[in-house]
């Protein structure tokens, strides 16, 4: 009896693990210094994602995935659209290179991502004629190379595709400008069983609009829920998604089978970017999905990647400064805070085999006046071309004083550039130190070894090159800042 029962258990497990589409994560390389991929690979796997999202094809990082159980979703930029929206010829290409080859070599690709966002306003257009005959070219190229069975097509989307006129889910429809054209796309997903793919951000709400209540970001209820008809809602994940729901529901597509490309809380560079929403918002999301109750309009398993794995340092900080800190991870594979993932491990776990360069740093000379005229133009100029994005109004780094500020200007733009000494003179206002200038919530970085961290990207066509081609970079940008 008692084993029975024990039996019934494992058995209960199992399917549990089975029926739990399992959670997903974005994994992008806009990194001056990208992990290797198959560190990456096996950080994916030490924390039980099922899934990786790719915002491209890279062969390094999809060699990596082969046979490593993880399902993959390719990603098409959106400066390729318009050569594949013109030319089927192209498609079959790209699917024959960036598909058929990997799926061949042993990797699960299960999705192509058409694009990222196309439709986003701060795009002005400029992907609303290609989108779709890509999307048609690339399906067609999937059928012709004999995969459309295995892997499917889908368009990840800004939830600005929709809008609801009243603010209540029930209403929701897609945006009026581009009505007619998600018909299309949407009536293409359905006849192909392919999926919706959305992003949703709760914290771009609250960036956007300071009175958006903090509470019902979360996942932990809400003073003021939002009530449509019969239905409470405590948190906007739900909400907005049922938005979707209810979008496709009016024009006929109810049970378009939906997944959420994007999901996740910056941790720097916003007043409202910081370790403890991030987790907060993180745990909350995942406790809400692994219960698997769904949301109001859709119950049921929630198909999700989490934004992001790493940080990204190169990412356009146009949307804001906290755009390149998305990680759950830092740039170097440490784990940013505990998070239960709902896999055996309760707490993340961190990259293994990180190399890292020498334990040295870059400041402002303790000799040098802050009244130098030469400080302003060079703090600029490394912040310009390193990253900064941690100072600032209530940022990691935001309580540094004006000489703290300074040397983290000047250690970000050395890092970058490998530790070159040339990289840390500013005039003669900097000099290198072996003492670590961090605080305790501000860190100043220590760049990921250059050679473990790029010599699977820059290949040199002949031995040597690409460092002579660094050299001649930082040496331009050295005789920038002398001048
Ligand atoms: C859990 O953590 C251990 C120790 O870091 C790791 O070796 C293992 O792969 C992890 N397992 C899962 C399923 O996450
Ligand atoms: C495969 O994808 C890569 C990365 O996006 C792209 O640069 C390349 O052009 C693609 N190959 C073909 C044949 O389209
Ligand atoms: C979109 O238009 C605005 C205003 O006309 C312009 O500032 C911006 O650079 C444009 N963005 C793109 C991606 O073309
Ligand atoms: C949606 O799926 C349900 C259950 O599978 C089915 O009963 C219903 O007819 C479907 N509706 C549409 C519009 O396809
Ligand atoms: C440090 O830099 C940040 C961001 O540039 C700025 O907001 C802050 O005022 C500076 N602090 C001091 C003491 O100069």
């Amino acid at each position: 009896m008692g084993h029975f029962s024990e039996v019934l258990k494992v058995l209960c497990i199992l399917c549990l693990m089975k029926c739990v589409s399992g959670i997903g994560a974005n994994w992008g390389t806009q990194a001056s210094h990208p992990l290797p991929p198959d560190i990456v690979v096996q950080m994916l796997k030490d924390n039980g994602f099922q899934k990786v999202k790719l915002f491209d094809a890279e062969d390094d990082i999809m060699d990596a995935l082969r046979k490593s159980g993880i399902q993959v979703m390719v990603g098409i930029p959106n400066d390729l659209l318009a050569g594949l929206a013109s030319s089927e010829k192209t498609a079959e290409n790209w699917v024959s290179t960036n598909v058929s080859k990997h799926v061949d070599g042993g990797v699960d690709i299960r999705y192509v991502a058409v694009g990222n966002e196309p439709f986003l306003q701060t795009f002005n257009g400029s992907y609303l004629q290609t989108t779709f005959p890509a999307l048609q070219n690339i399906q067609a190229a999937l059928i012709k190379a004999g995969l459309s069975n295995q892997v499917k097509v889908t368009v990840p989307l800004n939830a600005d595709v929709y809008e609801s006129s009243s603010g209540l889910p029930s209403d929701g429809d897609f945006r009026s400008n581009i009505h007619d054209l998600m018909l299309s796309i949407v009536k293409f997903l359905n006849d192909n069983a392919a999926p919706f793919t959305v992003n949703i951000y709760p914290f771009i709400s609250l960036y956007d609009d300071p009175n958006f209540p903090l509470d019902y970001a979360f996942f932990q209820g809400a003073a003021s829920p939002v009530i449509d008809g019969s239905i409470t809602y405590n948190n906007v994940f739900d909400a907005n998604h049922d938005t979707l729901v209810a979008a496709l529901r009016k024009n006929g597509f109810g049970n378009l089978s939906i997944i959420i490309g994007e999901i996740g809380w910056p941790t720097d560079g916003d007043m409202n970017a910081n370790l403890q929403y991030a987790r907060q918002f993180n745990q909350g999301f995942m406790n809400h999905i692994s219960s698997n109750q769904g949301t109001p309009l859709r119950p049921g398993p929630v198909d999700a990647y989490l934004f992001s794995l790493i940080d990204e340092d190169e990412k356009s900080i146009q949307p804001g400064n906290f755009e390149r800190h998305w990680g759950i991870f830092y740039y170097d594979g440490m784990p940013k805070y505990q998070l239960s993932l709902g896999s055996t491990n309760s707490t993340l776990v961190g990259a293994k085999g990180v190399k890292y360069q020498d334990k040295k740093w870059c400041v402002f000379k303790p000799t040098a006046s802050l009244d130098d005229p030469k400080v302003a133009p060079s703090v600029s100029y490394a912040c310009g071309n390193a990253d900064c994005t941690s100072l600032g109004y209530k940022t990691s780094c935001g309580d540094l004083d004006a000489r703290g500020n300074i040397s983290y200007a000047f250690n970000s733009y050395f890092q970058e550039n490998d530790q070159d000494s040339r990289a840390c003179d500013f005039s003669h206002l900097a000099t290198v130190t072996t003492e670590d200038p961090s605080t305790p919530t501000c860190k100043f970085i220590i760049m990921i070894d250059a050679d473990s961290a790029a010599s699977w990207r820059l290949r040199p066509v002949e031995g040597g090159s690409g460092v002579a081609y660094l050299g001649l970079i930082s040496f331009l940008t050295l005789l920038l800042v002398a001048l």
